[in-house]
């Protein structure tokens, strides 16, 4: 639908009260490198993609507020004083957390209605919720004119999902879906939230997304239990060597290896691949400033094993898309995301993508029985008003 024809949809499912009005989006993303380092004060690397939550609203006069989903085609009411955890309609807790978050910081807001759609698979680890979180933040923020910067919305975003949603997630989802830049990855320091741009320069090869189509069922409760795992191991080395190290950012492998045998066996290898993978960012970093794109491939499915055998956040059909894409030739595969399920992301040469997503979809078929569906999508540019 283009902008007119969502206007013409608006203007059909509410009434007009001739106050401000605006039309916002929001991408989702998908990580290049850097998977569960966000909550330890370490380094990702996410970009942008080319799918995306757009949201048209307009104020109106009283305390209201209605929330319409196009996809789903359902409506939700409810009245800025008494906003509560909807059992539902899950998807109105995502706006629902960024309203109380605004209200939070003494922002006085009047009613407003909003409908919104997008195209970003859900459930599928390309953020959809961080999107719709980014994007009700620059609706409301936008429509009543309140000044918040970009890093400021982020974490505004990502405590509506902590406090209101209940999901402990880090800061990169929100962050790369508000501050995205196209052409770009984004390399984030999770520790003082600065951001450097990562520019994608080789025009001959391409990002593909592979969805295993397995829903991401147990990810919350296994998601929480690896922050605690990470927590131990912070206590722990805290007491051993230093009374500064608050995260696990703050370790080397070295000092990870010295302890080995003293520490739980998960929560050594948790460690260690907290470790590990920072520095993977960090040269992956290097490796695309270089134009080394190969060198960056190969840090990717190092990535991936980490993440299977350390991190123990993989699954079997993320393994089997990566092992394919290897026995395919493609530079770089790994699991994106927080795991169980969920995308993979692949750094393919533009000459073979085509034969790859055959490969793909015809070898996943055949060992799992699922249909995989596959995206491309260039960096893409963080939200904004159209
Ligand atoms: C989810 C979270 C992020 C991050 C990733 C794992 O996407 O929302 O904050 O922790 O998992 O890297």
């Amino acid at each position: 639908m283009n902008k007119q024809e969502l206007w013409d949809n608006f203007g059909r499912t509410f009434r007009d009260f001739d106050l401000e009005s605006g039309i916002y989006k929001a991408p989702g993303r998908v990580n290049l490198i850097g998977e569960h380092t966000d909550y330890n004060d370490g380094f990702v690397m996410p970009m942008a993609i080319e799918k995306e939550i757009t949201m048209l609203a307009q104020l109106r006069p009283d305390r209201k507020v209605k929330f319409y989903s196009l996809d789903y085609d359902q409506m939700v009411e409810y009245n800025l004083d008494s906003l509560e955890y909807d059992e539902e309609n899950i998807w109105a807790n995502y706006i629902m957390g960024v309203i109380d978050e605004i209200q939070k910081l003494g922002s006085s807001l009047q009613g407003f209605n909003l409908m919104f759609t997008g195209n970003i698979p859900q459930g599928s680890g390309l953020s959809s919720s961080a999107a719709l979180e980014v994007v009700t933040a620059m609706t409301v923020v936008d429509l009543h004119k309140i000044k918040i910067d970009g890093i400021e919305m982020a974490l505004l975003a990502q405590r509506a999902e902590n406090n209101f949603v209940g999901v402990q997630c880090g800061i990169m989802d929100q962050y790369i879906s508000r501050l995205g830049q196209k052409g770009h990855a984004l390399l984030i320091d999770c520790r003082t939230n600065d951001y450097q741009l990562v520019p994608f320069k080789d025009e001959n090869y391409q990002i593909v997304i592979c969805n295993s189509r397995v829903e991401r069922g147990l990810v919350d409760s296994k998601y929480n239990e690896r922050r605690s795992e990470c927590e131990q191991a912070v206590e722990f080395f805290a007491e051993k060597e230093a009374s500064e190290i608050t995260a696990l950012r703050d370790l080397d492998l070295e000092t990870v290896e010295k302890y080995k045998d003293e520490l739980a066996e998960n929560v050594y290898k948790r460690a260690h691949h907290v470790v590990s993978e920072n520095a993977r960012v960090i040269e992956s970093q290097k490796a695309l400033e270089a134009d080394e794109l190969k060198k960056f491939g190969d840090l990717m499915y190092a990535s991936h094993k980490s993440l299977s055998e350390d991190y123990e956040v993989s699954c079997e059909e993320l393994d089997i898309l990566v092992s394919l894409a290897a026995e395919a030739g493609v530079e770089g595969a790994r699991m994106t995301g927080a795991g169980f399920g969920g995308c993979t992301v692949n750094l393919v040469k533009k000459d073979r993508t085509e034969q790859f997503i055959k490969i793909i979809k015809e070898k996943y078929k055949k060992e799992t029985d699922i249909d995989a569906e596959v995206y491309i999508s260039n960096p893409a540019a963080g939200a904004r008003k159209i």
